[in-house]
């Protein structure tokens, strides 16, 4: 059969066999192997990717129920070499040591912050409850997705703020010309 979906903005079509599963599909037809297959039993998370934007183990999809639908795999989170603050976070508070749970991981990330922009221990540790890691005890994921939240939350607040200086800018700047005062308020300031 052929399948047709969007991958990562791209319109893909493939002939497949009707049983291939999307993690399948994902890494051996589109070479996309940042997608992980660590399990036979739904139970890892590894395999974590978006369909339709939401996250789904693609390990429990059919590559043919994909089809239609758009998917959008680790590979996509980096834009134009840029680091997502979730992959950032990643390197900077050390949340992987061997890697491999890591791209479900921090697809499951990004789908909670996309949510909830500013997530309590609790709903990070719930979030993730559906993956192992075998390596790091959690700690180090959870304190990374805590600092991908606060990045971006500085990242807006300062882009709030450069807003409201160039406002406050132009308020300056139209000021002096003396456009905005009246007849009697130049009247004043001659005076003095
Ligand atoms: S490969 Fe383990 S849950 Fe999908
Ligand atoms: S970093 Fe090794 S399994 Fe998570």
């Amino acid at each position: 059969m052929i399948v047709t979906m969007t991958v990562n903005g791209d319109e893909v079509s493939n002939e497949i066999e009707g049983r291939l599963l999307l993690v399948h599909y994902l890494r051996d037809h589109l070479g996309l192997t940042g997608t992980h297959w660590g399990c036979d039993t739904s139970n890892c998370g590894t395999c974590v990717v978006w369909m339709d934007g939401e996250p789904v183990k693609s390990c429990t999809v059919l590559a043919a129920m994909a089809g239609g639908h758009e998917v959008r795999t680790v590979e996509d989170l980096e834009q134009d070499n840029v680091l997502d603050p979730v992959q950032q976070g990643f390197i900077n508070c050390h949340g992987l040591q061997c890697g491999f749970c890591t791209p479900g991981m921090m697809m499951t990330a990004r789908a909670l912050l996309d949510r909830v922009p500013d997530p309590s221990e609790s709903q990070i540790r719930e979030a993730i409850s559906g993956q192992i890691c075998r390596c790091t005890g959690y700690a180090t994921i959870v304190r990374s997705i805590q600092w991908a939240a606060d990045h971006e939350r500085g990242l807006a607040e300062a882009a709030a703020g450069n807003a409201g200086g160039a406002a406050a800018e132009a308020g300056e700047v139209a000021d002096p010309s003396g456009a905005s005062e009246t007849p009697e308020t130049v009247a004043a300031g001659s005076a003095s």
